[in-house]
């Protein structure tokens, strides 16, 4: 028997051919799903060696004869349930550590589900609770990403507004059956619901209006920070927190002094939602899809953000080999304007959709312990030779919060620029600190 691997899914082109006997990994199943590469089963041999046939892209010699093998769809939920076309091991020991098995699959029994995992009364107790500050626009979303994904037992929202997160969240209940999850979505004004929560993300504070910096929310968010804070240090004194309140920077320190958590369970989201910003702008040029885009937002979440270049692909390809230069830089520019053109269009408020979606993310990849490298806000500790501040750095998730900050391979002229950006932060960051 073989595996179909992320590996596999990662050098594949538009679509990948897999023979019977072949497995697909999860990781590398989430992979192509993420990366939109077409899964073909095929009940004769795969083309090319083995069962793993690295099937032409499109345009390529070849692909129009292998488009006419017939294939079975992973998600065609007519297909014949047969050894030829399982995507699932033969037991779970391919799963990721601690991801669960979606519901209905159990090792060694190989029902594929081909829609999302069905609501299971008495999901495994194995689950962990998750809590979210603010019932905002951001908060309000990151929660309903939260229980969607059903990886939770319970999302636990908390508002200083009467009856706003128990109605958010009851009204999220409402829909649990349309959306498939069993995760239970509860809401009140008082913090003891907080109660053992693994993770908890933090979006309580004033969102910015037009014509405001992030950096003219620090007083009146850093009271709520510390206010915040103590809550959970007493009620749950073992989670790891996810910032979301800007200004971020200052925010997460601020934070973490409040809880006297250790450093690594106190990360701020930023970069994952600029990183985003950049792959959708990129993917606005028609060279990729965004999701076959991949780039790394350092530094700040705002004018002292970092893109370095020579980290950014689309389809596994340089995107500086791609788009010419003035135009990447324009795109850098308006990543970092991003969330300030938002605001500007709306007018009152800010961006909630794909902010609550990154913060969502990243409780997702510590819950997973999926050792996804993202970029969050951190405690730079001397990394890349940076003043010790907090910045957004590449880092590796696990369940306990941040594993490593990773070494990327950067150019001379990009590490000068995040030590530069990192100098600009400390000034505010200590500023902060001591309002
Ligand atoms: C943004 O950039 C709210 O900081 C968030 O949209």
């Amino acid at each position: 028997m073989s595996f179909i691997t992320a590996d596999d899914v990662r050098n594949a082109d538009d679509f990948l051919l897999v023979g019977p006997g072949a497995r697909l990994t999860p990781l590398a199943r989430d992979l192509a799903n993420e990366l939109g590469v077409e899964i073909r089963h095929v009940n004769g041999p795969a083309g090319g060696a083995g069962n793993r046939a690295r099937v032409p892209g499109r345009g390529q010699p070849g692909a129009e004869a292998l488009a006419s093998v017939p294939a079975v769809a992973l998600d065609d939920p007519s297909a014949p349930i047969s050894s030829s076309n399982l995507a699932l091991p033969p037991s779970g020991a391919m799963y990721r550590r601690g991801t669960p098995l979606a519901a209905g699959i159990d090792r060694g029994r190989d029902v594929l589900r081909s829609s999302p995992p069905a609501a299971t009364a008495g999901s495994s107790a194995d689950r962990v609770k998750v809590g979210v500050v603010g019932a905002g626009h951001v908060g309000a979303m990151t929660a309903l990403r939260l229980a969607e994904c059903n990886l939770f037992r319970q999302v636990a929202m908390v508002d200083v507004t009467p009856g706003l997160a128990a109605g958010l969240a009851l009204d999220m209940w409402h829909g649990s059956g349309l959306c498939r999850f069993d995760t239970r979505v509860v809401g009140d004004e008082d913090p003891t619901v907080l109660s053992d929560c693994r993770y908890i993300v933090v979006t309580a504070g004033s969102p910015r209006k037009p014509g405001m910096t992030r950096t003219d929310l620090t007083d009146v968010n850093a009271a709520v920070m510390r206010s915040v804070g103590s809550s959970i240090a007493q009620h749950a004194p073992d989670a790891v927190v996810v910032v979301v309140t800007n200004p971020l920077e200052e925010m997460t320190h601020v934070m973490q002094n409040a809880t006297g958590f250790p450093s690594e369970r106190v990360i701020g989201m930023a970069g994952v939602l600029d990183s985003a910003r950049f792959r959708a702008l990129v993917g606005l040029t028609g060279v990729a899809a965004p999701s076959r885009v991949h780039a790394y937002a350092m530094g700040s979440h705002g004018p002292e953000m970092v893109i370095p270049l020579s980290q950014a692909t689309a389809n596994g390809r340089p995107v500086s080999e791609l788009i010419e230069p003035t135009t990447l830089a324009a795109i850098v520019e308006r990543t970092r304007d991003s969330g300030a053109e938002v605001v500007g269009l709306l007018k009152t408020g800010s961006a909630y959709f794909a902010p609550a979606e990154s913060a969502a993310s990243m409780v997702r990849a510590m819950a997973r312990d999926s050792n996804d490298v993202l970029t969050a806000c951190v405690r730079s500790g001397g990394a890349y030779g940076l003043v010790d501040t907090r910045v957004g750095l590449p880092v590796r998730l696990r369940p306990d919060g941040v594993d490593e900050i990773v070494t990327l391979d950067l150019e001379p002229g990009e590490i000068e620029a995040l030590q530069a950006a990192a100098e600009r932060i400390a000034v505010r960051v200590a500023a902060a600190a001591e309002g």
